[in-house]
């Protein structure tokens, strides 16, 4: 790796399954940065257990998102692809957060808020914790600019918080501002049975998402099935207001074909939607078919996935242990 280039940080929960707005909101987009960047990948496991996770389900959940990872494009050799928790630094920075950030700051955190629910008492104190994780997550590499949905932006604002305390506390800038890159709306998909709702790995109904693993036949029936309004589709870009599964439709080809909406427009508008869908379909299958192999391939190899992350964890460890020294001695631990 080149020490120069900028250093990127970014996570993902090995939660449910991953699916195309995982792939047009994150992945693809990591894909890209990789080429400009030195780049940590991050399957956070431990960011998972904040919410009850049943132990099987977790351990495949990592590593097929690792193969998803490395399936998409990520190069594990030129990069770090590894999961937390095989990093020790990561839970020892953050109980030292723990003490830096204020009970205040977390209680401003919307996520919180949203995951807790009603039942705030009954959290875990890890969701309450959580974003003190993620900035360890980061600052154990000093990265100074993390890929995220615009729902994470919080807390990357709570993160730079924490370093300006731990720098003003101490009295020496030990780490560095973080810069968020908030991927756009155009990464934004949304689910094809509501699309005023998120594409989610929780939703119940597996018809609302697209899965990175579904073959042709099942991509081409959701996207059959998908939700649609009766009128065709609009020629212009003003006809989409009012029709959100019509624009999540316009959108998802916008974004496998790297055109804006106006251009699916100009080339689709005024044909129904059954035959819209149609292509869409070939776009999807044609993008997503060869990601589905590979990870079929991956995760029908574990030992092979397990090697990627050994890998990644042994450098990860490599370059988080001067920030560690760095930071224990800033604190006044005696480190023997
Ligand atoms: N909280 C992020 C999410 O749910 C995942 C994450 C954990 C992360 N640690 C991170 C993202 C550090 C960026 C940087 O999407």
């Amino acid at each position: 790796m080149t020490a120069s280039l900028p250093r990127i940080f970014s996570g993902v929960q090995p939660t449910g399954n991953l699916h195309l707005g995982n792939y047009l909101g994150a992945l693809r987009n990591w894909v890209k940065l990789q080429h400009d960047h030195e780049c940590l990948f991050c399957v956070v496991d431990m960011h998972a257990i904040t919410v009850r996770q049943e132990p099987a389900e977790l351990h495949r959940a990592t590593l097929e998102v690792a193969a998803a990872m490395v399936a998409c494009g990520i190069d594990a050799e030129k990069h770090i692809v590894f999961n937390q928790s095989a990093v020790p630094g990561h839970a020892q920075l953050a109980w030292i957060f723990n003490c830096v950030a204020r009970i205040g700051w977390l209680n401003r955190m919307t996520q919180f808020k949203e995951k807790a629910g009603k039942d705030r008492e009954n959290a875990s104190v890890g969701l309450y914790a959580y974003p003190n994780l993620m900035a360890a997550d980061v600052l154990l590499y000093k990265a100074t600019r993390v890929p995220v949905g615009e729902d994470q932006k919080q807390h990357l604002e709570l993160a730079n918080d924490i370093a300006q305390k731990f720098n003003h506390d101490f009295g020496r800038s030990v780490f560095p501002m973080i810069e968020p890159l908030i991927l756009g709306p155009a990464a934004r998909v949304m689910s094809l049975r509501d699309g005023t709702k998120k594409m989610s790995k929780s939703d119940a109904s597996d018809q609302s998402r697209i899965n990175l693993t579904d073959d042709a036949d099942a991509i081409a029936l959701k996207v059959r099935r998908a939700k649609t309004d009766p009128e065709p589709l609009p020629s212009e870009e003003a006809g989409l207001d009012g029709r959100p599964e019509a624009r999540n439709l316009v959108g998802i080809y916008a974004a496998l074909t790297d055109m804006h909406h106006a251009a699916v427009l100009a080339e689709h508008g005024g044909k129904p939607f059954s035959a819209f869908k149609a292509a869409l379909t070939d776009l999807l299958v044609a993008s997503l078919s060869p990601i589905a192999a590979e990870m079929r391939r991956l995760v029908g190899d574990p030992g092979a996935v397990e090697a990627i992350l050994r890998r990644g964890a042994e450098r990860a460890r490599a370059l988080a242990a001067p920030v560690l020294a760095e930071v224990e001695e800033t604190v006044g631990f005696v480190r023997v």
